[in-house]
């Protein structure tokens, strides 16, 4: 995940485990830490302005303070990071200032860049996000392109978020395939279908509230789910931007990581079709364990995949002929 340290071996990898021994003490500085009065006054150049918020975003712990703080700046003006540069020996008006100061604070109080600018891009599209979905990760692209090596006609995402991977297969397969996607609440749907607006994939896809299979109708040549993987015990291990700011039910299974994947399992032969496809993501140590579930739930063919840092990352299942 971009905007988060790289994770460890644990399941929280994709998530942004924060690896720095004193990290986790200090990481996010109590709300007294971060001055009422600006930090950013009116008047300095845009140059200047990135200076301190470096400085204070270093302060903070925050992984890629130079980044961000260019980031969050072109979103004080109102243009895009790659506008930056026309703009960046100007000095700021006390509206910019104002509004900089702002943004660089929530960032100390390590909110994800993503959720401070509300959108988040994955495999050249934008994606609405909020505090109420998981902020997709470059790592499930490595799903997306699995799911997209085969033709596919009928796709259900179980655990929708975002809608990433769904509205992603959806749009790239535009006039060819229909899907599904489910989550717990309202407010999740509510992005995803924002989210199919604007990937211009309204009138192919289906979204609504489901415990998993519980209100899905049909059968299937492709289910695809990135579940809540991470262990109940890893959780105070994450990095404060995804422990403390990503919606809790989308990390863990309150368990030991493997619970929704056995609850999934159990339902999948009445939902897939012969010769259908099942994807999954999972965290880098739970290949073994995941397939053993898939196997016994009548699944063959199976294959584990790695993201580019060489993690197993998704396990592939086919339902037999
Ligand atoms: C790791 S997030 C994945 C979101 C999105 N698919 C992505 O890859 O960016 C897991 C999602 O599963 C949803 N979820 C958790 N338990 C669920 C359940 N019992 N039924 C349906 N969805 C569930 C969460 O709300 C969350 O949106």
């Amino acid at each position: 995940m971009s905007g988060t340290p790289e994770g460890g071996p644990s399941q929280g990898g994709a998530f942004g485990r924060d690896p720095r021994p004193e990290a986790k003490a200090d990481a996010v500085p109590p709300l007294r830490d971060i001055p009422m009065q600006p930090i950013i006054k009116p008047g300095l150049t845009g140059n200047a302005a990135v200076s301190v918020a470096v400085s204070w975003l270093a302060g903070a712990h925050v992984p890629a303070p130079a980044r961000d703080a260019r980031v969050l700046l072109a979103q004080a003006l109102g243009i895009s990071s790659g506008q930056l540069a026309a703009y960046i020996l100007d000095p700021l008006n006390a509206d910019a200032a104002r509004a900089y100061d702002g943004l660089i604070k929530r960032r100390m109080q390590r909110e994800p860049v993503s959720h401070i600018l509300g959108q988040r891009h994955f495999m050249n599209r934008t994606f609405r996000v909020s505090s109420a979905v998981l902020d997709p990760r470059p790592e499930t692209e490595v799903l997306v392109r699995l799911a997209k090596a085969e033709p596919y006609r009928r796709v259900l995402d179980l655990g929708l978020g975002s809608g990433a991977i769904l509205l992603t297969l959806l749009a790239d397969a535009r006039g060819v395939a229909t899907g599904v996607g489910v989550d717990t609440s309202e407010a999740v749907c509510e992005v995803a279908h924002y989210n199919a607006q604007s990937c211009g994939v309204l009138e192919a896809v289906d979204i609504f509230i489901s415990n998993w299979f519980e209100w899905v109708e049909g059968r299937f040549d492709l289910i695809v789910s990135n579940p809540p993987y991470i262990a109940a015990a890893e959780m105070p291990e994450l990095a404060p931007e995804v422990r403390d700011w990503e919606p809790r039910g989308a990390l863990t299974d309150e368990g030991d990581g493997l619970g929704a994947y056995r609850a999934i399992a159990r339902d999948l032969a009445t939902y897939l079709e012969p010769a259908g496809r099942f994807l999954c993501e999972i965290g880098p140590t739970q290949a073994d364990a995941v397939c053993g579930i898939l196997e016994g739930a009548g699944l063959s063919g199976l294959e584990v995949h790695a993201d580019l840092d060489g993690r197993d990352r998704v396990v592939l299942a086919r339902m037999p002929a």
